[in-house]
């Protein structure tokens, strides 16, 4: 094959693995679509965690928040399962050492046990199971938990900014 042909087949095999990392989490959650920096900053400042406190993103893309989570000396945990973003984050949040982990894994099997705050950016058609997901934790501390852009079925939020609403379990 010319050089033309394997740059052809690269690029196109390269475009269907990105294809089918990205699309096809839509039936397990929402697809990657990154929250603003200010909406990132606003969320945090909601759920007004404390340095130590456990802090999880259920889809944790391409880390961001994990990584201002980190910077304001809380421990993050990162559930996400495109293998690219997953990669990605790790490598930045690298430097936090033991302070961030990013799991490649569906949130719909994390643990919530010992989080004190979880932030979310899911999809309409998920936010029930996720409302069940919440209620079945183990654990039963409170819980601070941000939603961007969809409201928890059932639960009255506690405060709305913008687009994210804040849910306060006891
Ligand atoms: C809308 S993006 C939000 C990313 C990030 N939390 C933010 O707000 O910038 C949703 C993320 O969840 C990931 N995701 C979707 N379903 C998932 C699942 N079942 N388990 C883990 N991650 C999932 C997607 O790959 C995507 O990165």
């Amino acid at each position: 094959m010319r050089t033309l042909d394997w740059i052809f087949w690269a690029v196109w095999a390269l475009g269907v693995l990105l294809i089918l990392a990205y699309g096809s989490v839509i039936p397990f959650g929402a697809p990657f679509l990154p929250t603003l920096k200010k909406d990132r900053q606003a969320a945090l400042d909601m759920l007004d965690l404390k340095p130590g406190q456990v802090f999880i993103d259920l889809g944790s893309g391409d880390g961001s928040l994990l990584v201002l989570a980190a910077q304001r000396g809380l421990k993050a945990v990162g559930y996400e399962i495109n293998p690219f973003l997953w990669l990605y984050s790790w490598l930045r949040t690298r430097r936090f050492g033991r302070q961030v982990r990013v799991k490649l894994r569906s949130f719909w099997r994390a643990d919530l046990s010992q989080a004190d705050g979880v932030f979310v950016f899911l999809i309409t058609h998920h936010m029930q199971r996720l409302a069940r997901l919440i209620d079945s934790r183990s654990a039963k501390k409170p819980l601070r938990l941000v939603s961007h852009a969809f409201k928890i079925p059932g639960q009255k939020p506690t405060q709305k900014v913008g687009a994210l609403f804040l849910y306060i379990y006891k």
